[in-house]
């Protein structure tokens, strides 16, 4: 009912209040907890929060395709394509403030995450530089960061404003087999590419920041106030079953 949900609202937002002062955060302690369990289960799918497995990320397969647009001919997929490294996370800041127009921040570090995939890249680039992968892809990226700090909007309901994102890198290593015809120029953009990719990659974010900030700004006003509920509880009301029902932590048990 929509009163019931504005009362779990009302909740969560007495419960960001009641962080105010020197205490230790309770707000935080829970939000620190429920990452802990979640770590505990990012090898299983999550019902409750719409969640597939996280570590490993298994996505495909995929389609892409540019049709002669700014010179580039290029089509592509992905199969097989695996992420790990997810839930080896490192909380290194989590500050949230209660108080409307003050930031919050939220300071993740992932140490290692590896991916592999089968892909395929056919087509050219300005009809110069011919692709015709066809293999295993690779990548590797040590201490990614992402730095997240936002506002607190009290509207009706509990929203964020002024979302800003920064992500750092470590270092980033990629291998796409046989992505050249010409072996020469394999070798070139390999090599390009993995001592470029940190600032490529940097560029490629400055570029496309304000559209994503965005888009994550909507995303996470939408599913906020349902998520906060979740994970605070929402009081002992009883009518949705616990967020990590039916779910082992049992992640870290095994590959130790
Ligand atoms: C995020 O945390 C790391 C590790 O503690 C630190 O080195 C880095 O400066 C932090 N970044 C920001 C923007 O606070
Ligand atoms: C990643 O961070 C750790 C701990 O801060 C450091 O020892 C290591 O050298 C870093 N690795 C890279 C590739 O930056």
């Amino acid at each position: 009912m929509q009163s019931g949900y504005i009362l779990r609202v009302l909740l969560a937002t007495a419960s960001l209040y009641s962080c105010l002062g020197p205490v230790a955060c309770l707000y935080e302690a829970t939000i620190m907890e429920f990452l802990e369990e979640l770590r505990m289960r990012m090898c299983h799918p999550i019902p409750n929060l719409g969640l597939p497995a996280l570590d490993p990320l298994e996505l495909g397969p995929a389609e892409t395709a540019v049709n002669n647009q700014y010179l580039i001919d290029f089509s592509g997929s992905i199969n097989d394509f695996q992420l790990k490294g997810l839930s080896d996370f490192v909380l290194n800041t989590l500050k949230i403030n209660a108080v409307p127009g003050i930031r919050s921040t939220f300071n993740i570090t992932f140490p290692y995450t590896y991916f592999k995939s089968l892909y395929t890249a056919k087509g050219s680039l300005a009809y110069i530089l011919n692709l015709a992968g066809d293999g295993n892809a690779e990548a590797s990226a040590t201490n990614f960061s992402f730095i997240m700090s936002w506002k607190l909007k009290l509207a009706t309901t509990l929203a964020i404003t002024d979302l800003q994102i920064e992500i750092l890198l470590g270092d980033l290593k990629m291998y796409f087999q046989n992505l050249m015809e010409e072996e020469r120029i394999d070798n070139f953009i390999h090599n390009l590419i993995n001592e470029m990719g940190v600032e490529l990659l940097g560029d490629v974010w400055k570029y496309e920041q304000t559209k994503v900030v965005a888009i994550l700004e909507t995303v996470i006003n939408r599913k906020l106030p349902a998520l906060l509920q979740s994970i605070i509880g929402g009081g002992g009301g009883g009518e949705k079953p616990p967020i990590f029902e039916g779910v082992e932590p049992d992640c870290k048990l095994v590959n130790l």
